[in-house]
Order: structure tokens, then sequence, then C-alpha cells
């Protein structure tokens, strides 16, 4: 398995372009299933989950090309196997975008039980129940579900959390029911938001996306569109913190300033100088950093997906920081990793209590996941010697050309095949 080594104390300059989002892109692959058209894909990032459902969807019989780097063209218009059971779906958290594409077109799915990254249990309960509400019966067998409809019908919604995966799914399942789904205490994510863009110039009629109540008004069926996909918040505000964390000075560009409005109030709490531009943000950290106290939300709240990420950088800052997750039951596993590194972290459930070090010490550490992976190589750059991180492979499905973005920073880091 690849490792990537980290020369740590280079204060990070320059410049570093975001690419697309990643939960965005994972999303619309999926919905470009449902068009009897050619569907053309822009800004997808380069990446290990964006390459797998490419190649999850030629399987069950559509076309992928890829025109470019970012540019892929799907082609499902001669129809596609509503069965995805084999093995590669497992291994795709997002594969479950399938089941609500499929179902939408085809009024039956068989998808295998998505697996994904490992911070605990990860239900699609809110899913299925949706599915059920719009008329489907959903059953499980072997790890497989298997959902189908004589009719999908438009219902009223009301999801007990306000999960993503479950907007999504629900949204393309009654893009093409018959009559009107409202879904209430919806997700208001960027990615949400992006999904509804996609299947509304496919001819979807979606209304209240980035909102807690989504209003969609099936239609018969849908074309293929050209889209680009947003820039991805959780990359930006990687570099955002990489910056920051090494005392450095970088235009983040291709960014939407407005996402990242709940992490530049932290860094800006944080005495670090945060200028906003049109589609960039410059950070620049050139004076001792003060800890803060932060709690995870879903959008527009600070984002579970910067956790670790922001664990890391409390971890140099002056003071006793307190750290909130309020998303998923068991992400800190990472902070044993973090610990190797020098840091002074005591986990109380959802409450991670951080006391600030003078710097970190390079060690050997592992990936647990792909945020957890971004959180150590955050840590390894402001880390005072070598830092070796193992199971970069969770970073690769996240993160597009990672040690090269870096490198271009200025970061003395490099990756070892193995
Ligand atoms: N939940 C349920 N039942 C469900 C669905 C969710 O109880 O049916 C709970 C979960 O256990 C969790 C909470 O609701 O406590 C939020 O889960 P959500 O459904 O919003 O998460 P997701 O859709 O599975 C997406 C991202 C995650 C990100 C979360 C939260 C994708 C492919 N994944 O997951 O991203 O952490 O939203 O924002 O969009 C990542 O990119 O590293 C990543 C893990």
């Amino acid at each position: 398995m690849d490792k990537l080594v980290v020369k740590g104390r280079n204060r990070l300059r320059g410049e570093v372009t975001v690419s697309g989002a990643k939960n965005a892109a994972v999303a619309v692959i999926p919905a470009a299933v449902m068009a009897g058209g050619v569907s053309i894909l822009e800004n997808l990032p380069c990446i290990e989950d964006v390459r797998n459902l490419c190649a999850t969807i030629e399987k069950i019989g559509g076309k992928c090309t890829y025109l470019d780097k970012h540019t892929v063209k799907i082609d499902c218009s001669q129809g596609v196997a509503y069965q995805a059971d084999f093995e590669e779906v497992q291994q795709l958290r997002a594969s479950y975008y399938l089941l609500g594409a499929l179902l939408a077109r085809y009024k039956q799915a068989e998808v295998a039980m998505p697996g994904g990254c490992n911070f605990g249990k990860r239900p699609i309960d809110l899913h299925l129940k949706g599915f059920r509400a719009l008329g489907a019966v959903v059953t499980e067998e072997n790890g497989v579900i298997k959902a189908r409809a004589e009719h999908l019908k438009g219902a009223s919604i009301y999801l007990d959390q306000a999960s993503v995966g479950a907007t999504i799914n629900i949204m393309l399942a009654a893009s093409m029911a018959d009559g009107v789904t409202t879904i209430e205490n919806a997700a208001k994510e960027p990615h949400v938001v992006d999904t509804a863009n996609y299947l509304n110039m496919m001819g979807a009629n979606i209304k209240g996306a980035g909102t807690d109540v989504i209003r969609i008004k099936g239609v018969e069926s849908l074309k293929g569109a050209q889209y680009t996909i947003i820039p991805d918040q959780i990359e930006a505000g990687t570099y955002m913190i990489a910056a920051a964390i090494t005392g450095g000075d970088v235009l983040v560009k291709n960014i939407i300033p407005k996402h990242m409005d709940s992490l530049t109030a932290k860094l800006d709490e944080m005495h670090v100088k945060v200028d906003e531009g049109d589609d960039s943000i410059r950070i620049i950290a050139d004076t001792p950093l003060q800890a803060v106290n932060v709690k995870t939300m879903s959008y527009p709240g600070f984002p579970t997906d910067l956790q670790p990420q922001i664990a890391a950088l409390l971890s140099v800052c002056g003071g006793r920081s307190v750290l909130t997750e309020n998303v998923w039951d068991n992400r800190y596993q990472y902070i044993e990793e973090l610990r190797k590194l020098g840091a002074k972290v005591e986990i109380n459930g959802r409450i991670a209590v951080i006391d600030g070090i003078d710097h970190f010490t390079g060690a050997e550490v592992r990936a647990t996941d792909l945020r957890a992976g971004a959180a150590m190589i955050l840590a390894a750059l402001a880390a005072e010697g070598e830092t070796v991180i193992d199971g970069v492979r969770y970073i690769d499905r996240g993160y597009e050309d990672v040690e090269y973005k870096f490198q271009e920073m200025g970061a003395d880091i490099r990756r070892i095949k193995g």
C-alpha cells in the first residue's frame, strides 16, 4: 500500500486550485443513469470514487467515456441493468445513489449494500423509509437491497435526521414518481443543491433544494444534460487549514466562499487572516493561533468532514479547545494517530478536549479513513522531522493529486509506492 513521507515545518505559500466536489460527483454520476440521453459532466474530481462509479455504470451496461481528465460523457440511452449487486459496488459508499436512480427509471433496483469509510455505523434506514413512502417494497437479501414498485407515487416525507444521502436518494426516486413529493427536514449541503440543479437541467422539477423543505414534482422522463460540478468544499477547507497550520500564505482558488463561512468564522476567531475574493480565499497565518471551540453540524454548520483536520490545527493552537462531533457516533479513531505525533487530546463520547502543544513531532501514522488521512497530512506538515503516513488509499478516494498540490505550495511530501 502506498505511503506518504512528509518532512514538516515548511510554511506553505503560493496557490492551490480546488477540484470538483467528490460528494456532488458521486451523486450526479448515478443520476446520469436516469436519462434517456447523453450527459456530459465537467469538473469531476480525478479520484478513486469517481473512477469506481464510472466502472460500475459501465458494468451495468452504460457507457462512460473520459473526454479529458475531468470530463466524462455518460450514455445510458440504450438502458442499463437494474441490478448492481456485484463486489465493486460494496467498495463504494455512494453506490447507494444507484438505488434511487434505478428505482426512478425502472421502478426496480437491486444494489449491494455499500461499504465506505471506517467510522462507525452508517445506516441507510431513512433512504429506505423514503422509498417505501413513495410506494416501493424494499427488502434486503444477502447484503443486497431490493426495491420494487408498480408505480412510484409522490408523498410527504419527514426525515428524522437531515441526512444528506437520504435527501438526495429520495430526490432521485421522486423525480420520476407520479405527483408531488415534499421532503421536510431535508439536508441543505451544497452537494444536495448541485444534484438538484443537475436533475433540473435534465428536465426534473425540483424546488427548494438548499432549504429544509424540498418539493419535487415528478416527470415522466429525463434527458441528458451538460453539467459542471461545484468546487469541493471539504478539499478547499483542507487547504485553508493547511495554510493556517504551517503559518503560511496561500491563495485557495476555485472555491465558493459562501460554502466556507463556518470555517472562515473559526479561522478568524483563531486570528488567521482570511481574505475572500469572488472565487478564491487567501489565508495568511502570521501570528500565534488561539484555541477555539468547534461543534460539527449539518450545513451551514461546521462540516463533520473537516472535523479531523480542524482537530490537527487546534492541537497546535495556544490554550484549550473543545471539539464536539454531532453528526457521526464514532469519528475520533484517528485521535490515537494524532497522539503519536504529540497531540494532547482527551475523548469523552462526542467531545474531544484538546490542549495546544508547541509543535507536532514526526512519527509513523496511518490514515484510518479519508478525512482522518487528510488530518495526518496537515499534522505532518506542521511536525518537526519526518512523518510516514500509511493507508494513503483512503486519501486517494477523495483528494485529487494530493501530493502534487501540496508540493506546489512548497511542502516536502512524496509518495512511496507500495
Ligand atoms: N443517518 C441515519 N439513517 C440514515 C442516514 C443517515 O441514521 O438512513 C444518520 C447517520 O448515522 C449520521 C447522520 O444521519 O449520524 C448523517 O448522515 P448522512 O446521511 O448525512 O451522511 P451520508 O449521506 O452517508 C454524506 C457524506 C459524508 C459526510 C456526511 C455528513 C457522501 C457520499 N458522504 O454521508 O462524507 O460525512 O454526508 O455530512 O456524500 C466524506 O466525504 O468523507 C464523508 C464521509
